[in-house]
């Protein structure tokens, strides 16, 4: 295919618009004198002055002042050696008795210590791992047998509720009183489990623990009846 081919207009000198409609146009005199007029003419862009709308000011006021209680109910007064923010801060006061969320701390010990086995709505696997949930020896009146079960573990054959289970489970004497406390306070009040059994004291625990504290092996079903009698629900 040649030049001439392509194109009937053969490319004008340089300098001279293609006779087009596009070259037309920009030839067209009153046009550029138009358009010349209106880039002079036009004004300058300028920045306004905008408010910030009162509405996000004030969120932003509620926001912070919502900050600021949280962190005074919820920081443990930011002191950095307390590990356990449900223990509230006393408002100023150094030394007034601190107040501690038993269930809240149970729940948390029994998430982090007992779900494996018991399963987190504490009903255990039939045949393995025995439910804590309306449970017989969660439920007796005196809660040092299963103190005793936590400290030093259990195995061997039991029954709870009337079911067999022959299984073992670990020693949590690693865990202070209070956690050990607030756990079984937990599993026996939190009224979703249906045992509706007094709480447990750090008391209770550290006189069971002086006692037996020093037990290494688990304890066993018959054991454990030698000193508490047959488990038997209120
Ligand atoms: C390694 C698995 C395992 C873990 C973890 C575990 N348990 Fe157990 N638990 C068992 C088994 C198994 C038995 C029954 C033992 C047997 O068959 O002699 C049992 C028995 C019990 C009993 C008495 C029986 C009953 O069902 O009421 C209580 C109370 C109990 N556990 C509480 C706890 C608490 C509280 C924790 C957490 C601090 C915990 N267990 C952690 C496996 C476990």
């Amino acid at each position: 295919m040649s030049e001439d081919s392509q194109s009937t207009q053969p490319n004008p000198p340089n300098g001279v618009s293609r006779d087009t409609f596009e070259g037309n146009r920009m030839e067209d005199v009153p046009l550029q004198q138009i358009h010349s007029q209106l880039l002079r003419e036009k004004e300058e862009p300028t920045e306004n002055f905008s408010p910030m709308p009162l509405t996000l000011m004030a969120m932003c006021a509620v926001l912070i002042f919502w900050a600021g209680l949280y962190l005074a109910w919820y920081s443990g007064d930011l002191d950095p050696f307390r590990f356990d923010e449900t223990q509230r801060g006393a408002s100023g006061i150094a030394d007034a008795p601190r107040e501690i969320d038993m269930l809240a701390l149970g729940r948390r010990v029994y998430n982090q210590n007992c779900v494996a086995c018991h399963q987190s709505d504490g009903r255990g696997q039939s045949g393995v791992f025995p439910p804590l949930v309306a449970a017989d020896w969660v439920q007796e009146e005196s809660p040092d047998r299963i103190i005793k079960v936590v400290l030093a573990g259990l195995a061997g054959p039991i029954l709870v509720n009337g079911n067999p289970y022959n299984n073992a489970m670990t020693a949590f004497n690693r865990l202070s009183d209070r956690d050990i406390a607030a756990v079984l306070t937990f599993i026996r009040t939190e009224p979703t489990w249906q045992n509706n059994a007094p709480a447990v004291t750090p008391e209770m625990v550290a006189a069971v623990r002086a006692e037996f504290g020093g037990r290494t092996e688990p304890w066993t079903g018959p054991e454990l009846e030698a000193i508490h009698g047959p488990v038997t629900s209120r």
